[in-house]
């Protein structure tokens, strides 16, 4: 186990203001939360992405807040030193402050998280600031927000046209003003990225988004090859686990059916003079084990 500190906002802060990137990934159970917090990763999102990368629906539209309760248990008992952040899902915030304020509770009441994030502009502006008044820092995130997708036209690249851009650095100022501790920028422009850390107080952290931010994000499951269905450019790929998974599984399958699996040391046995009284209560098997 590592013996690294617990991650808080100060430290967050300290790393922000002496222009140390933050280093934050996806994540959405147990056993990766534990190699995450092993490998040193900083801060963590249980993103409502889990919906696809995990329940296998089509869009993170279907996911709960009883999904998400329950992923970010298990990511906290796995990474106990990251600063963890609950995903807030579709229609858990946009109705109402009280709506919002109450969900975003709820990650901190059942799941321990440190913060929550939620998706929107100047749009969720008093949405975001109830949630701080109740004292739970609240991360923004704007650019490609997926839970808008079908208004945005699709999972494609946001503020490519400067009136598009604009508006979206109007909102980071927006959001920073209603309390958010960052924000979180989703495929958009590297240069219009740029002019959003530089103008902000806070940390801007990029998925897509380019090197000029102050921290970076990646999906974990595009990382390793683990999600089947597509590969995202902004995604780079440090391993095919996904293959590595399928050859075991693919080898499992042949070693069954060839009966070399198991071996002796994959089994366990009973002592002689145990195993001989069961033979005079049963008999003799008829096909002895080798
Ligand atoms: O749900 C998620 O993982 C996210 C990322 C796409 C930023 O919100």
């Amino acid at each position: 186990m590592t013996d690294r500190k617990k991650m808080t906002l100060p430290m967050l802060f300290e790393k922000y203001h002496h222009d140390e990137q933050i280093i934050m990934l996806t994540c959405y159970d147990y056993p990766t939360a534990y190699l995450q917090d092993e490998a040193g990763i900083e801060m963590v999102l249980v993103g409502d992405s889990l919906g696809m990368t995990m329940l296998g629906y089509e869009s993170t539209l279907p996911v709960t807040m009883t999904d998400m309760i329950r992923h970010a248990q298990a990511v906290r008992r796995g990474a106990p030193h990251v600063w963890l952040i609950g995903d807030m899902p579709y229609m858990t915030y946009q109705a109402s402050v009280e709506s919002a304020i109450l969900n975003a509770g709820r990650f901190m009441a059942e799941a321990s998280c440190d913060a929550i994030k939620l998706e929107g502009g100047r749009e969720m502006a008093d949405r975001m600031e109830g949630i701080v008044r109740a004292g739970i820092p609240a991360m923004g995130h704007l650019g490609l927000t997926p839970q808008s997708a079908s208004a945005l036209g699709g999972f494609r690249v946001q503020g490519k046209g400067a009136a598009q851009a604009a508006r979206i650095i109007e909102d980071a100022k927006i959001l920073e003003e209603a309390g958010a501790y960052s924000i979180l920028l989703e495929m958009v422009p590297d240069r219009v990225c740029q002019i959003i850390t530089e103008r902000a107080n806070i940390p801007i952290i990029s998925l897509g988004s380019g090197p000029q931010a102050n921290g970076q994000l990646l999906i974990y499951h595009d990382m390793f090859g683990l999600y089947p269905r597509f590969k995202p450019k902004m995604a780079k790929v440090y391993g095919d686990a996904g293959e590595v998974i399928l050859n075991g599984l693919k080898q499992y399958v042949a070693e069954v059916t060839e009966k070399t699996f198991p071996q002796p040391e994959h089994y366990f046995g009973i002592k002689d003079e145990e195993y001989d009284q069961l033979v005079e209560m049963f008999g003799k098997p008829r096909q002895t084990s080798s």
